[in-house]
């Protein structure tokens, strides 16, 4: 899907659906940081003008998805914990170059690809889950978080030659699967 190397192990899938509460929750927290994310990137380039444009935009579109994850924890009367921390999007974040204007591009691609890793778990969180409810809820998110990894591949290739936008996610989706392949199946989203 999208750039990605690899799917989600079918243990991942298994523990996230016998842990779906713990799931929103992390959820919830991922959606929140996403926007953060954005408004980083318009604290860190202000002088690109069509690229804060567009991580206003992801930012607002973020923040209604915690919302929106929020409401049903509070619904369900799910307890909203603490964030419990993200080793992916950690690890993932030390693959950005600490060179301009490679930092730069870096921050995009690997926000690309937290973009389209959240897309294939909630592909297979729609495909998998037993609520109807629950079916929408995800197909509706993924096909907002696809849009997502568009807009920031996009704004990578109107700053940079597309060949070494390509290259460089060719690069960094090989390392992205290599963290995903550490992973311990634990029921985050990124788990
Ligand atoms: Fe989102
Ligand atoms: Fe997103």
């Amino acid at each position: 899907m999208l750039c990605l190397k690899s799917d989600s192990k079918i243990e991942w899938v298994e523990n996230a659906l016998e842990n779906l509460d713990q799931i929103l929750v992390d959820h919830a927290h991922c959606e929140r940081k996403a926007a953060t994310f954005a408004l980083s990137m318009t604290t860190r380039y202000p002088e690109k003008v069509s690229m804060v444009s567009k991580m206003i935009e992801i930012a607002l579109e973020e923040l209604e998805h915690f919302q929106l994850v929020h409401n049903y924890i509070v619904e369900k009367g799910i307890e909203f914990t603490k964030d419990s921390g993200n080793f992916f999007v950690q690890n993932l974040h030390t693959l950005i170059s600490k060179q301009v204007p490679m930092r730069f591009l870096d921050s995009l691609l690997v926000g690309a690809l937290i973009e389209a890793r959240s897309c294939e778990r909630f592909s297979q969180l729609a495909k998998h889950v037993q609520s109807s409810e629950l079916q929408k809820f995800y197909s509706d998110l993924l096909a907002s978080e696809a849009g997502h990894y568009t807009i920031y591949t996009d704004i990578a290739r109107e700053y940079f030659p597309k060949e070494t936008v390509k290259q460089r996610l060719e690069e960094l989706a090989l390392k992205e699967a290599e963290i995903v392949d550490l992973l311990e199946n634990t029921a985050t989203i990124h788990g």
